[in-house]
């Protein structure tokens, strides 16, 4: 390993400004931890960019480099659970928000943190999902765990040229379902379509606020990245014994409801937190989306930058000029 390693790193200037940009860092700099890892990917999430613009219920202590999601390789162990050479990543864990994160050449982390990659998955395809396909997956095999007729229903999915959205997308498709997403942004029906789904743009919002408590039932199943609003106004809009899957809270987190789609058409609304989840249901979910629920289809889910361009990424994330996810590969030059 060199002395120096490159990394973003954001800091404050007082009061409350932000700025960010690629840094060289001695290699001191580094949490003193179990595992040193090379990083040879990581990718953008939605908590990058709070981490970014100092949001403290993301990050509170500045200087810091963000990057929930990180692969790479075991460079030194001190623990038994890992050694030299190892194929490993992290995501879904404190990383990136309180902790230095994975936009960096090398992170070091408790072991507890890494996942050993299964054999036939690489360390690019990883951060393809990363944090938030990983909580996409987990909001899909809700919907299978809670059982619909693929061959009758329609599943909507919210947010859905969004990095959580687009993985939720391609692993519905590619499971069967007859998917419909939401869009707010015009150019997000042509990557979508692209995936293979009908753009649908009326949700029926300005009848929220309507003393209405159901509107006809259009959807089975409904994985929700928006909350606020949107979620009110799809909960009137499940059939019966439906499933919405909460997961995102893009639109807001606070929503007005009321119980007669509970009460009358059975439905369910569960909620996601990804990070809660078990070391041991992330390495079998990874096993899963390395066999039967790989999709041919990755590779258009996702654009590749460099860690000298990931300033400019982050920018278009702010500008909201990115559709699906953004894998940062650490090594290209
Ligand atoms: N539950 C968990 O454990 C967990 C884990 C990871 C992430 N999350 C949450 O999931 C959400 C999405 O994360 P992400 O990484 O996918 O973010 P993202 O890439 O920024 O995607 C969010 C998408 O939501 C849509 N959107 C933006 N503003 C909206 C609004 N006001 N109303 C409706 N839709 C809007 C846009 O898609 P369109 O242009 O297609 O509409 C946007 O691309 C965030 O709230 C994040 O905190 C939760």
């Amino acid at each position: 390993m060199t002395e120096y390693y490159n990394a973003l790193v954001v800091e404050k200037k007082p009061p409350r400004e932000f700025a960010y940009r690629v840094k060289s860092l001695p290699v001191t700099h580094l949490p003193s931890s179990e595992v040193l890892v090379k990083v040879h990917y990581s990718s953008l999430n939605y908590k990058d960019i709070l981490s970014c613009q100092g949001n403290p219920a993301v990050t509170r202590r500045f200087p810091h480099t963000p990057g929930l999601d990180a692969s790479g390789v075991v460079e030194q162990s001190n623990s038994a659970l890992f050694k030299r050479g190892d194929r490993v990543a992290v995501f879904c864990t404190p990383m990136g928000m309180h902790y230095q994160g994975g936009l960096a050449e090398y992170i070091c982390v408790p072991a507890e943190w890494l996942i050993r990659l299964p054999e036939n998955m690489c360390l690019e395809e990883v951060m393809v999902y990363g944090t938030a396909g990983y909580t996409a997956a987990l909001a899909v095999e809700a919907i299978e765990k809670h059982g619909i007729d693929k061959s009758v229903s329609k599943v909507l999915v919210t947010g859905a040229s969004g990095g959580l959205g687009s993985i939720a997308v391609l692993l519905l498709k590619h499971l069967g379902y007859d998917v419909e997403v939401s869009v707010t942004r015009e150019n997000g029906k042509v990557f979508l379509e692209n995936l293979g789904v009908t753009a649908v743009v009326d949700l029926n919002a300005s009848d929220v606020k309507t003393t209405q408590n159901l509107l006809p039932s259009r959807w089975q199943a409904v994985i929700d990245v928006a909350g606020g609003d949107v979620l009110a106004c799809i909960l009137k809009q499940v059939s019966e014994n439906g499933i919405v899957v909460s997961t995102g809270l893009v639109a807001g987190t606070h929503f007005e409801t009321n119980v007669l789609p509970f009460i009358l058409r059975g439905i369910s609304l569960i909620g996601i937190n990804a990070e809660g989840t078990s070391v041991e249901s992330r390495k079998s979910l990874l096993i899963k989306l390395a066999s039967i629920w790989r999709s041919s289809a990755l590779c258009d889910v996702y654009k590749k930058v460099k860690l000298a361009g990931v300033s400019c990424a982050i920018e278009n994330f702010k500008e909201q000029n990115i559709y699906g996810r953004v894998v940062v590969d650490m090594e290209a030059k």
